[in-house]
């Protein structure tokens, strides 16, 4: 079964490195994960003034992340933080408030950055907001990557062969046993919940 990922981009720009790397992770795992790139460019600014009658493009992001199994973001640092654009976004999805479209979501950062640290100031503030909006959030490998640049890729944008390549392909594949492992123990528990509550009825109908 392949599951339904939505792919969060802290970038607008054209040629990003990060929209590539994101590609380049569905690619690997094309068999088991269904990619979507949602659109964050057009989402007007949070205002919770909106939330009574918000914009149709907030109600189509919280709809494409609501149906999505599994949430991947791939952002740049900007000024050694999370841009704008896609804290927006964050935003939006998390409310009102109790409607979190983020909420449970299986999560996976991933930050790319012609600079050494590999966006690490970045990742780490995504982090921090999935801890609140409760995302389990895949840990290891972590996913700081440096020296990108667009020489990193192929003419048709995928990742070219080195160790870079490499690292996504283990990520992607972590990515997909994660989000894999939390569907599955969540069936699992519900499973039980199920036959705990039928056999509570039945010793009920017996007393
Ligand atoms: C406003 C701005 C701030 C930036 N700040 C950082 C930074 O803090 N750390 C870093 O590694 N790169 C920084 N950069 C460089 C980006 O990593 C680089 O432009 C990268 O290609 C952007 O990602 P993208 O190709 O996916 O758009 C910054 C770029 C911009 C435009």
């Amino acid at each position: 079964m392949a599951y339904n990922i939505a792919i969060i981009v802290g970038s607008l720009r054209e040629g990003s490195i990060n929209r590539k790397v994101a590609r380049s992770i569905c690619g690997i795992r094309g068999d088991n994960l269904d990619c979507h790139m949602i659109q964050i460019g057009d989402l007007p600014l949070y205002n919770q003034d909106l939330d009574a009658n918000p914009p149709e493009q907030w109600t189509r992001f919280r709809k494409q992340v609501a149906e999505a199994d599994g949430v991947l973001f791939v952002s740049p640092e900007y000024n050694r933080g999370i841009p704008g654009v896609l804290k927006n976004a964050i935003d939006v999805g998390s409310r009102p408030y109790g409607e979190s479209v983020f909420d449970k979501k299986p999560a996976a950062i991933v930050t790319a950055s012609p600079g050494s640290i590999g966006g690490f100031g970045s990742n780490h503030q995504i982090r921090q907001a999935c801890v609140f909006l409760n995302m389990p959030v895949m840990q290891q490998p972590e996913a700081y990557l440096g020296h990108v640049t667009d020489d990193s890729f192929d003419e048709s944008g995928c990742l070219k062969d080195g160790p870079l390549k490499a690292l996504v392909t283990v990520l992607a594949h972590a990515f997909h046993d994660w989000v894999d492992m939390i569907h599955r123990s969540r069936a699992a528990l519900a499973e039980d919940a199920a036959h705990a509550a039928q056999e509570a009825a039945k010793q009920k109908e017996h007393a």
